[in-house]
């Protein structure tokens, strides 16, 4: 069918026309705003989800709810050059500025910001923030930023407004300033302010530590994003097409559901090269079948092929034995033993691995997994990789 009109989205963080089966989160986050609104808290979200299940999809949808009940958001995306705090403080900067402050409220504020030692005002006027965290320990880092969260909470209130952080790939936060914004986020929220943080990441998110933790179990609800449920799966693939009066034969769904196992990713990619192959509604099981192949190529170069990339041979070999082991996850002792070392032979390229976002270590102590799905099927695929 026409490739022109296909309403398939098998890019990253493309808003599908479905967003299929996250009612639940999408319900909690409305609670959280019109509760923030209201004067109120609640818990915020730190989703968890492997690559490709539609965390930043949600995020975006956060955005759109939080934005329509008049709420300044900022999205981030991290990588492992940002500085998370810089980013806050510049969001701050923005925030005030958007927010159209009386000269007298800018005068009262800059003048409590004055004596910040991490994050100083840096112009004569208006509300520049520098950041410089040489300047302090952690927790003066996060009392600056409690004080500063504080201060534009308080501001957007006056306003009947609110501020939103959302944070994506959070898993790239330098743990010191992760825990320094959640400590902080705690104080605007025992000041009932409506300031809240919503973030999404791979299963290994930063590790909290004292009272950084306890504060997060108290401020944060932790979902996990898995694969879709049948049903979700099947109007993840469905619903797009319906709306362009096209529909698939039962069978097909159903084949296109254990091909894809319901990862979101997966259903718009076999999606997108099953309309583009079928020769007219309904979409049936040989144009699944004759589109499986193209979609697992796309996938392989997609997401599959540039993860690859980004790790040396070793790391290939390592993720190769990985990956000969069967599916994940994977005790760190057998990998190593497949590779014919000790564990301390190979710890530093697992650590490797973690850093690079290829691997996670799952809740039992000592066990790996791959933060793509299915990419052990990947890997035993490629033959030019020798374990
Ligand atoms: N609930 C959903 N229903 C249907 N399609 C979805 C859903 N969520 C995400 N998708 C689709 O799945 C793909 C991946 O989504 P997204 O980029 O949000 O995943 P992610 O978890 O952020 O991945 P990564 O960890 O690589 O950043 C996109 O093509 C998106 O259109
Ligand atoms: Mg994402």
């Amino acid at each position: 069918m026409d490739p022109i009109t296909n309403p398939y989205t098998p890019n990253a963080g493309s808003k599908p026309p479905e967003l299929a089966g996250r009612g639940k989160q999408l319900r909690q986050f409305e609670v959280l705003i019109g509760r923030l609104s209201a004067g109120l808290t609640e818990q915020s979200m730190i989703i968890r989800g492997l690559r490709g299940v539609g965390k930043t999809v949600l995020l975006n949808a956060f955005e759109d709810i939080a934005e329509s009940a008049g709420f300044i958001t900022f999205y981030h995306e991290l990588t492992p050059e940002s500085s998370l705090i810089a980013q806050v403080a510049r969001d701050a900067e923005s925030t005030l500025a958007q927010l159209k402050l009386t000269s007298r409220v800018a005068a009262r504020l800059r003048d409590s910001l004055a004596h910040l030692k991490t994050i100083r005002i840096a112009s004569p006027e208006g509300f520049e923030l520098a950041v410089d965290l040489r300047g302090g320990d952690e927790g003066q880092v996060s009392a600056d930023l409690a004080h500063l969260l504080v201060q534009i909470g308080k501001a957007a209130q006056e306003q009947g407004r609110g501020v939103v952080l959302l944070i994506d790939d959070v898993q790239f936060a330098a743990e010191l300033e992760y825990r320094a914004l959640i400590s902080a986020l705690h104080r605007a929220t025992q000041k009932s302010l409506p300031v809240t943080l919503a973030a999404a990441g791979l299963p290994q998110i930063p590790r909290l530590t004292g009272e950084a933790r306890s504060y997060a179990e108290r401020l944060f609800d932790f979902p996990t994003l898995d694969s879709l449920a049948h049903d979700d799966a099947a109007a993840a693939l469905a619903s797009p097409a319906r709306q362009h009066e096209v529909s698939y034969t039962p069978e097909a769904v159903q084949r296109a559901i254990t091909w894809t196992g319901g990862y979101p990713f997966f259903i718009q990619q076999l999606g997108k090269h099953a309309w583009n192959l079928a020769g007219q509604s309904p979409i049936d099981l040989d144009a699944i079948e004759d589109a499986m192949p193209v979609a697992r190529e796309a996938l392989d170069r997609s997401i599959y092929e540039v993860r690859l990339q980004r790790a040396t041979e070793t790391e290939r070999r390592y993720m190769k034995a990985m990956a000969e082991l069967g599916t994940g996850p994977y005790r760190s002792g057998d990998v190593a033993r497949k590779l014919g070392k000790g564990t301390g032979g190979v710890s530093k390229i697992r650590q490797r691995l973690l850093d690079k976002g290829l691997v996670y270590a799952t809740e039992d102590f000592g066990y790996i997994d791959f933060t793509v799905p299915r990419f052990d099927d990947f890997m035993r695929r490629r033959n030019d990789i020798g374990a």
